[in-house]
């Protein structure tokens, strides 16, 4: 990584071959540690030829010595040329302050704080306020922040008839997604947040309102009567409540799995630019309303490939199961190249070592398993699988870990939630994360998201009538 740098670099710098060769020499032996901490850039601009031509870009650099160039310029200086990036595989699309990933060293922080500290130490409601308003909250400003979404956590009546009129195996997913955009229509105060006020307000309502219309979704799919928490309850507590009391039983919170619970949705909560996020974030720069951008992420991450891998996993755990158990004829079909199946909630865009959520859900299955007394033969079969990847070249070659939808499903379905919430879990943990980047996107006052394109159609051609094509 240190070498990547130091080549960008003297590539920059273009400094002569033999004064490159003493400093590389240098930099090779035991100070590389302390340098990559400490690198001072000699130079802050990137060179590109082109014809012949130079043309210089400026480096910038992150607070944890990431670099990028910055090509703001570059179709001005150069005269029509732009970059193309397929997935934006390294194409960084804005900064920010929020969460930082280092995919080489497994490492997730958000405003600083590792996942594992946060996991281990702070409460769901804690972490959103610490992704959203980027430090963690004192007592008051916790105890402010949640009796504020409490204030606004009730939804209109009418949203219900909007919920009657989706069929019963409707996909919860296309229901939140739908819900959350009509919220617009019950709250149009919400859509412009110029004032810090008007943002403010927008945020406590969708924190009121997003586990409400996530529990409805639930309840909606298993027939049950839709219901609201109680004021006396937490954050959490009160989406176990809306989504599990049954009309005929006293509901009492299980805190196995309301723990359990509120270390998911922490490990869930952001991501930096991942497809859900960038796609908040984009929507979100044509000034659309936060209800309508979060609205847009959620249906990016239904997908199969990003948040739709955690329902996709236990499907193929459960064909395993039904196959037998039989995982190395999964392990063949993963690696054939004429057979579109995956291993879900195998490899990652930005991990190529381990995904240090999933080491961290992993632990928690056993854990929630055991403190519920439940053997559930999936979780054998998925902790097979895993080690039948590590040790296979195809998984190994590629850095193919278990990212976070591997193991989480094995949690909801041990707390009785349906495979079709798995990635409406997912959503609730990640509404900080959009919340907090939408509200950056915003305040940074970004210009709105339009990328170029190299086109490959046809050149000019004339007009044919119908009679002569
Ligand atoms: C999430 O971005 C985020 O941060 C997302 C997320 C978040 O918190 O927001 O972390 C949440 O979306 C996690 C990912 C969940 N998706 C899955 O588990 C679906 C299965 N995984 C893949 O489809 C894939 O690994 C992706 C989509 C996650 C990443 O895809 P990339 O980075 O575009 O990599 P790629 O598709 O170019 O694959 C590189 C190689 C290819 O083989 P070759 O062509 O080089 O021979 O690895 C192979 C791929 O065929 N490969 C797999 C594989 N994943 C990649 N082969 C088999 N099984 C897999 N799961």
């Amino acid at each position: 990584m240190l070498k990547n740098k130091l080549n960008l670099y003297f590539d920059a710098k273009n400094l002569s071959g033999f004064t490159f060769k003493i400093f590389q020499k240098l930099v090779s032996s035991q100070f590389t540690s302390l340098l990559k901490n400490k690198i001072e850039r000699m130079s802050d601009k990137a060179t590109l030829k082109i014809d012949g031509q130079e043309y210089e870009f400026p480096l910038i650099t992150g607070t944890e010595n990431e670099t990028a160039i910055d090509v703001k310029a570059l179709r001005a200086a150069t005269g029509g040329v732009i970059t193309i990036d397929p997935g934006y595989k390294n194409t960084g699309s804005c900064k920010s302050a929020i969460t930082f990933l280092n995919g080489e060293e497994g490492i997730l922080r958000y405003r600083g704080y590792s996942i594992e500290e946060l996991a281990d130490k702070a409460s769901f409601l804690e972490v959103a306020y610490l992704l959203i308003f980027g430090e963690l909250p004192t007592a008051e400003q916790l105890e402010k922040f949640h009796t504020d979404i409490k204030s606004k956590s009730i939804v209109d009546e009418d949203v219900k008839k909007i919920i009657d009129a989706f069929p019963k195996n409707a996909h919860p997913m296309g229901i939140l997604s739908s819900l959350t955009s009509a919220l617009v229509a019950f709250n149009p105060s919400s859509v412009n947040v110029d004032s810090d006020e008007e943002m403010y307000n927008a945020i406590v309502k969708i924190m009121g309102k997003f586990p409400v219309l996530v529990a409805w979704a639930m309840r909606k799919i298993e027939g049950m009567p839709l219901n609201y928490g109680s004021k006396s309850l937490g954050y959490v507590e009160n989406v176990m409540k809306m989504m599990f009391e049954k009309p005929n039983e006293d509901y009492e919170i299980n805190p196995i799995v309301k723990s359990a619970l509120d270390k998911l949705l922490i490990l869930h909560a952001d991501h930096e630019q991942n497809c859900s996020t960038s796609t908040v974030r984009i929507v979100g720069s044509s000034h659309a309303g936060l209800f309508a951008s979060l609205s847009a992420g959620i249906s990016a991450l239904w997908g199969p490939l990003h948040g739709g891998a955690n329902q996709a996993v236990l499907e193929m755990l459960e064909a395993i199961k039904e196959d037998g158990g039989d995982t190395k004829k999964y392990m063949a079909k993963a690696k054939d190249k004429n057979d579109p199946f995956r291993l879900m909630g195998f490899g990652h865009r930005v991990y190529k070592n381990f995904d240090p959520r999933a080491r961290i859900i992993k632990k928690a299955a056993d854990e929630v398993l055991n403190d519920l007394g439940i053997d559930d033969p999936i979780l054998d079969i998925a902790k097979g699988l895993e080690q039948e990847a590590l040790n296979d070249p195809y998984f190994v070659e590629r850095k193919l870990y278990p990212n976070v939808d591997f193991y989480s499903g094995i949690i909801y379905r041990a707390m009785g939630i349906p495979v079709e919430m798995f990635t409406v879990m997912f959503a609730l943990g990640r509404l900080p994360g959009w919340i907090a980047q939408w509200r950056e996107m915003r305040l940074g006052k970004e210009p709105i998201g339009r990328p170029r394109q190299i086109y490959t159609g046809e050149n000019l051609r004339a007009f044919k009538t119908i009679n002569n094509r």
